[in-house]
């Protein structure tokens, strides 16, 4: 039956946009709505799977009802990793829609800085954060099917976003141009994936419930 064909599969997905600490109260962030991976964890776990849902910041509400929907809730790019690294031996289909921070504050000041201390021009130094959809792709523990996000502003964002395929080692990237207006929060978006191959298997578009929904269908697809 269509409602019971991801039975008996552990898909992990991530949401939401990490936040990455400056001192007690402050944090690098960003404007994901957490939007895209809720619905993906909605309609994988409709779909019959067991979903664990790795939520950084999402301003949309978490689906904290749902039997078969497990979530667990981190903050920095960091903590969605070893989240992500303990769930990993018993997944079978990891979905990474987070926004996860590309770099960190190098340091992370136990009280709240002040402008006192800071002066008047102030730099931040930053650095790298793992990236999580690499590693996981390149781990033994890679999940039989991984599904990447790019999230693409300007003229080549298709082609730079397909690129990503190869660059993070995922076997799909749903690709979406985000912008001032576009693409982040609203309901209304565009997923265009492409698979290890490079060719186009989906084009997706309207509500983030039916993009979610294109998603999972893959992913049906792809555990038969
Ligand atoms: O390189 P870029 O940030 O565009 O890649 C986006 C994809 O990589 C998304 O699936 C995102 O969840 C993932 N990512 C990650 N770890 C990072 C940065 C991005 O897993 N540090």
């Amino acid at each position: 039956s269509k409602n019971g064909e991801l039975h008996g599969k552990h898909v992990i997905v991530t949401a939401g946009g990490t936040h990455e600490p400056l001192d007690p109260v402050r944090f690098l962030g960003n404007r994901s709505s957490g939007r895209m991976g809720v619905e993906l964890a909605v309609s994988a776990a409709a779909r019959g799977a067991e979903v664990t849902l790795i939520a950084a910041h999402c301003t949309v509400p978490l689906p904290i009802g749902d039997s078969r929907i497990h979530v667990v809730q981190v903050n920095s790019a960091m903590e969605m990793h070893s989240a992500v690294d303990r769930f990993l031996a018993s997944a079978d289909a990891l979905v990474m829609s987070a926004a996860v921070a590309d770099y960190r504050p190098a340091e992370v000041s136990s009280v709240k800085l002040k402008k006192t201390t800071m002066g008047d021009e102030p730099t931040l130094t930053l650095v790298k954060n793992p990236d999580i959809l690499a590693s996981v792709c390149a781990s033994p523990l890679k999940p039989r099917i991984v599904i990447g996000f790019a999230a693409e502003t300007g003229e080549n964002y298709l082609e730079s976003g397909a690129q990503k395929v190869h660059s993070k080692g995922a076997d799909y990237i749903a690709v979406n141009r985000v912008g001032e207006s576009i693409g982040f929060g609203e309901v209304d978006s565009t997923l265009v994936v492409f698979n290890s191959a490079g060719d186009t298997v989906a084009q997706l578009s309207g509500q983030k419930k039916i993009l979610a929904e294109g998603l999972v269908d893959i992913l049906v697809a792809a555990s038969a």
